[in-house]
């Protein structure tokens, strides 16, 4: 089949990729003329585990190209998939800016039917209003020609989008035309050999069923974070609870692991989203406006350790980071915990000595050259002279690390752990002094009387 895909980000070019694998012809449109130009030279602007390799095959057997081209991509496909950006308005609400010019893109120049697949995580009506664009934009033409929107949303993570995508939890499709479901079932037919995990309904409900899975998730993870802080006060180990509660299968060990908040472009931007569309419905969403909060100021949490350890004098020491990444096997730094941390850092005047094995470019395009940013060339690198480690990311190569090596390193045997990577216990017999987060005893505060 011929698809077209407008934006060529992680989820854009990450499903042309797949689709062109499985022997469709794909055509990619992004506006971002640097990027089309790296991924016609075969080259993926983002990281992402196995996309290089696939990028490269699918472009050699000429199944996948790349434009800037509106008009060429409206010509190509039948399907014409929207997968650009939804990133935050001032207000929190979600940025349609990106969709509706794609839509105005194909009012301008369809020509015969078309699919309009939003892969894009919108809120509740977007479709209608995609819909509408098209269909006026073709008025102002003077043109007609006939077109379905359907909702699709997309559930990879980053980090394991490739296999994420090829076998796929489940497929949900929104639409009102049962003919374009049929379509999409045959599209989808070669990533679901195995059993059907095609689930069709209304468009609506499909545009919810998105926020809806976004928002259970950090829902999970802000609660294990409150819970977390609770146990540091109430002297209990949030690592021992966790294994205590994710052995009931109604709760599972998925996403309760405590930490120094979530980040990402999906989970803060798609919670504030589905609360900020409830408040356009006149629906108080208190649960999720805590969730939100809960994060906020659990990426806090780590400064306020680092600054209370060293009695609110931070500055002039120097702080290694290990990772940047808002989480593991990705180079995507938006809304990480890591800036926040480092921010405070410099804000309060200490210098940052940051590894991370892969998100070290984006770190240089987000800060630039600053005299107090250090991009290390190893993990052991940013430690050399440092006052202490912060570890943000739980890159597997941070698992099991030479503690006595660490030691000598830094001038202190001092660590803040986002993500409770270690054994506080056995990190205490390395004469350590370690801070992990819901670990007990860290925040002394005896029971009231
Ligand atoms: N990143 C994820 O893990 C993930 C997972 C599921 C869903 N989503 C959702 O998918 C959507 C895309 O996310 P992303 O992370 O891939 O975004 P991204 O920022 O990585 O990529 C978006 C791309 O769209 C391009 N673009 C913007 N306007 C365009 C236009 N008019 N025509 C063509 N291209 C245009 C941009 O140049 C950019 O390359 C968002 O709604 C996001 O919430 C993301």
């Amino acid at each position: 089949m011929r698809l077209t895909i407008f934006g060529s980000g992680y989820v854009g070019l990450v499903t042309g990729v797949c689709f062109a694998e499985v022997g469709n012809h794909v055509l990619c449109v992004d506006v971002d003329e640097r990027k089309v130009a790296m991924l016609k030279r075969g080259e993926s602007p983002i990281y992402e585990p196995g996309l290089d390799e696939l990028l490269k095959k699918n472009i050699a057997a000429g199944r996948l190209s790349f434009t800037s081209d509106a008009a060429e991509g409206v010509k190509h496909g039948l399907f014409q998939f929207i997968a650009v950006g939804t990133p935050p308005d001032e207000d929190g609400s979600a940025d349609m800016r990106y969709v509706l010019a794609v839509a105005e893109a194909i009012g301008q120049h369809i020509s015969e039917y078309r699919i309009v697949v939003d892969k894009s995580t919108v809120p509740v009506g977007t479709a209608d209003r995609v819909k509408a664009k098209i269909a006026a934009t073709l008025r102002a033409r003077g043109a007609a020609a006939e077109f379905d929107v359907v909702s699709n949303p997309e559930f990879l993570k980053e980090g394991a989008a490739i296999a994420d995508f090829m076998k796929p939890d489940r497929i949900i499709v929104g639409t009102d035309n049962p003919r374009t479901g049929e379509l999409l079932k045959a599209l989808y037919d070669p990533f679901t050999r195995n059993h059907d995990r095609m689930i069709v309904m209304d468009v609506r409900s499909a545009e919810l069923t998105k926020y809806a899975a976004n928002a259970m998730l950090a829902t999970k993870i802000s609660f294990m974070n409150e819970l977390a802080n609770l146990a540091e006060r109430v002297g209990a180990d949030i690592e021992k609870v966790r294994r205590g509660i994710g052995s009931d299968p109604r709760i599972g060990y998925q996403f309760i692991y405590p930490g120094c908040g979530y980040g990402g472009s999906c989970f803060p931007k798609d919670v504030q989203a589905l609360e900020r569309s409830a408040r356009d419905y006149k629906f108080d969403a208190p649960l999720l406006q805590a969730v939100e909060n809960v994060n906020r100021k659990q990426k806090e949490v780590l400064f306020q350790k680092i600054s209370r350890h060293y009695a609110g004098e931070v500055r002039g020491k120097t702080i290694a980071l290990w990772g940047l990444a808002f989480k593991p096997n990705t180079d995507d730094m938006r809304e990480a915990p890591s800036r926040s941390l480092m921010e405070s850092l410099w804000q309060a005047g200490a210098k940052v000595r940051a590894y991370d094995p892969v998100a070290m470019h984006e770190a240089k395009r987000i800060y630039g050259d600053r005299p107090d940013f250090v991009l290390a060339k190893s993990a052991d690198e940013a430690l050399a002279g440092a006052d202490a480690l912060a570890i943000v990311t739980e890159w597997q190569e941070f698992r099991s690390p030479d503690f006595d090596g660490m030691r000598a390193k830094l001038t202190q045997p001092l660590i803040f752990d986002g993500r409770n990577l270690y054994d506080p216990a056995f990190l205490k017999q390395f004469g350590f002094i370690y801070y992990g987060i819901g670990r007990g005893a860290s925040v002394a505060v005896s029971i009231p009387a």
